[in-house]
């Protein structure tokens, strides 16, 4: 139940903290080291390539998957949407496996690449947050998000308990491998949960901030480079989804390649600042949009901040960045949703799962 809160939207946000914890606590062995199920930590070790089908918001989360995994368990993975898997087949490798994220666990399009792999033989882990659903009864593994039932058709605290576990199944192949990496993920998810937790505390900035940019707009930009570039991608989708607002996302430097020219006196491009070895490319392109009028909305992280920045999140470690950062877009399409009278836990033409394809 939605308790106190006005939407289960806004709930679901706020458990993020707990969500995280919970995660930390449900992977954690006796000696607080990450421990996954033996035969995933083999079929992980063992596949020469993973390849991650998803769609929507979990596409995001796989996104930010593949990252993690390449720079942590340096095993190369490939991220495709479900809906175009079977139709634009890329080549395997030898070994595959593949990772199916899902929080319902009954998305028709990503079943039907299930069915399809399991049939040619290969292995399938699913992550989602219902263990027992289709995809998690036809796939080989699964790993379990624990986000308690997300309600709101918006996905939010599943969204970031994919990528929270995505990181935990990072640092277990790269341990599987025997390598020796200088990341705790106990103690970088712990900073995290805190760091959301300061962030959910921010709900008046967050609210003023989708007043002064999102009120009246008929479209918004997302930009971003590396990890940012992905949580730009689930910016857009979060606006557009509850508030309507032709949103799209794009890497930093692509939006000169044509998308540039939308922009018009005031269009608001909220930009994300929280990688340091991208800081000042994306700062550019920032004074490249604003040069052509438009409003932008920078919110980037300490250490990395500048005066003008509208919101700076806390200092998390640069592969988790995704966790935190998407806080504030949920909040500002909350508001902006709610301020343009939106129907913000059922938006229309949604559902909360899509079993058709
Ligand atoms: C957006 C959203 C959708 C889902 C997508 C996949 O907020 O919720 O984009 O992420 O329909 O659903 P699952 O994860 O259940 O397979």
């Amino acid at each position: 139940e939605k308790g106190t809160y006005p939407h289960f939207m806004l709930k679901e946000i706020d458990e993020q903290p707990v969500v995280i914890r919970n995660i930390i606590s449900k992977y954690k062995d006796s000696d607080d080291k990450i421990q996954l199920d033996g035969n995933i930590r083999e079929a992980m070790k063992e596949a020469d390539r993973i390849y991650i089908i998803a769609a929507g918001t979990s596409y995001h989360a796989g996104l930010v998957g593949k990252q993690l995994i390449e720079r942590l368990a340096k095993k190369p993975v490939e991220v495709h949407i479900a809906s175009e898997f079977l139709y634009n087949m890329p080549l395997l490798s030898e070994n595959p496996l593949f990772i199916f994220i899902s929080q319902s666990g009954e998305t028709a399009d990503s079943r039907g690449v299930l069915v399809n792999v399991r049939k040619l033989g290969y292995r399938a882990l699913t992550i989602t947050n219902v263990p027992g659903s289709t995809l998690s009864r036809e796939a080989n593994y699964t790993l379990h998000t624990y986000a308690g039932p997300e309600i709101a058709v918006a996905s939010t605290k599943a969204y970031t308990a994919q990528m929270a576990v995505l990181a935990i199944l990072a640092v277990d192949t790269a341990k599987a491998q025997g390598y020796d990496i200088d990341f705790d993920p106990i103690y970088e998810l712990s900073l995290v949960a805190t760091s959301i937790e300061a962030l959910c505390d921010q709900k008046e900035t967050l609210e003023k901030l989708a007043r002064d940019f999102l009120s009246t707009t008929r479209n918004c930009f997302f930009i971003g480079r590396g990890l940012d570039f992905y949580v730009g991608l689930e910016g857009a989708l979060k606006l557009k989804e509850i508030s309507y607002i032709q949103a799209e996302g794009f890497a930093g430097g692509e939006l000169k390649h044509g998308t540039i020219a939308l922009i018009e006196e005031g269009t608001p491009v909220i930009a994300l600042a929280t990688q340091e070895h991208v800081n000042l490319s994306i700062r550019g392109n920032v004074k490249e949009v604003a040069a052509r009028g438009a409003n932008p909305c920078i919110i980037s992280m300490e250490g990395l901040e500048d005066v003008d920045d509208a919101f700076v999140i806390p200092s998390v470690h640069e592969y988790l960045t995704p966790i935190v950062s998407v806080i504030p877009l949920q909040l500002i399409s909350y508001y902006a949703a709610l301020h343009r009278g939106c129907d913000v836990d059922k938006p229309r033409n949604l559902a909360k799962s899509v079993t058709v394809e």
